[in-house]
């Protein structure tokens, strides 16, 4: 019922909105009173985290690209080594596994039988298992040592919203957890991400005010059979995720690329009027922004129509967005908890507008269970 819904036509569109709360949630009571963060499980000794040499992330889906972000994360922090790798292809190759190998497990669900198998088999080698997970008690996080839990509250949607941005979080925790370990952070600056982190659920508010403007947006795109995402750093993974999303609610034909890699492929599929949508870095000394615009001038002198996210400020861009959505400034790590609101809220119209069930997709479940 509308009741159930809050009001709104959708659980999917119920729980985009419920994203502040789910951000907000989730970051609370994770530090002592001595400012240091603590974990929901935790059952490895700060010895056994010292010890940690390689982290490889495990997971399917919309949490493998939040595994994707995660990696620029822990390894900028922490300066641990980070592998991610999908949770079907992990068992299969014969990973390297032992002792000081840490395996994370993100898992909304927490019964996704491909990533409960690759956990069990980084047990049989002796790693450690951390899951992160939003389902308590559930199987994944049952056979794991230490687990750091979502609380976006209960994802009806089939296609993960809430569920990615709290899973987010999380991994920016474990992150900022292990370099407050390991020495590799200091307190001063771990509590400054925290209050960066805590000023998020403001910002995706912020996001979400301006949903109309990408409703019309989606609106115009009824008859589009084939759309592009383009990002780099944290904004790449931010690309494969808001594919994913238009996959699976719209049922149209989406990629995403780093958009580095354009020459060496996906530049040959632009074709006159092609909607491309470019996650823009954020201003900063590095040249990922200057790199990120050349990559965008590049798809429009070839036709493309050019849909781009940047922060607000960002003058730059403006001669080459055919359309511009403007997002909160924020640290390059922390974009994408404000950059995938506006691809989850484009699909989520688009599939609506066209008379999809966004919360059953077809062909999808919620939780796959068999390998
Ligand atoms: C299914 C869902 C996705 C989800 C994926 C992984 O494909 O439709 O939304 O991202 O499973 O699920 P998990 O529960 O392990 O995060």
């Amino acid at each position: 019922s509308a009741a159930e819904k809050d009001g709104h036509d959708w659980f999917m569109r119920k729980e985009i909105f419920e994203q502040p709360r789910a951000v907000a949630d989730s970051l609370l009571g994770r530090r002592t009173p001595a400012g240091l963060l603590h974990l929901d499980e935790m059952r490895l000794s700060d010895d056994e985290l010292r010890d940690v040499t390689k982290i490889i992330i495990i997971a399917c889906g919309t949490s493998f690209y939040a595994g994707m972000v995660a990696k620029y994360a822990i390894e900028h922090w922490t300066r641990t080594p980070v592998e991610v790798e999908l949770a079907s292809e992990f068992r299969y190759r014969d990973p390297i596994l032992d002792y000081s190998t840490l395996v994370v497990a993100i898992s909304q669900s927490g019964e996704t039988a491909d990533t409960l198998q690759a956990i069990r088999h980084a047990r049989t080698q002796r790693s450690k298992v951390l899951a992160i997970c939003n389902t308590n008690g559930s199987t994944i996080p049952r056979e794991s040592d230490a687990v750091i839990y979502t609380h976006a509250g209960p994802e009806i949607g089939v296609a993960s919203t809430k569920g990615f941005l709290t899973q987010l979080v999380a991994c920016y925790l474990l992150a900022l957890y292990v370099a407050q370990v390991k020495g590799t952070r200091y307190g001063d600056e771990i509590t400054e991400i925290v209050h960066q982190l805590e000023e998020m659920p403001d910002h995706i508010a912020t996001v979400l005010e301006s949903a109309e403007q990408v409703y019309e947006l989606a609106r115009s795109h009824l008859d589009t059979r084939s759309v592009l995402f383009l990002g780099r750093h944290a904004g790449y993974p931010v690309a494969l995720e808001g594919a994913l999303k238009l996959k699976e609610l719209a049922y149209i034909h989406a990629e995403g690329f780093a958009a580095g890699e354009l020459k060496h492929g996906p530049i040959a599929l632009i074709e006159e009027g092609m909607p491309v949508l470019c996650v823009v870095p954020p201003q900063g000394r590095d040249q990922l922004h200057e790199k990120m615009i050349s990559g965008i001038q590049e798809v429009r002198a070839r036709g493309a129509r050019t849909i781009c996210l940047a922060e607000e400020g960002d003058t730059k861009i403006e001669p080459y967005a055919d359309v511009l959505i403007r997002l909160p400034k924020v640290p390059v790590l922390l974009q994408p908890l404000v950059a995938i609101v506006p691809l989850q809220l484009f699909a989520c119209e688009l599939a609506t507008a066209m008379g999809h069930d966004v919360d059953q997709p077809r062909n999808l479940a919620k939780s796959v269970t068999v390998e």
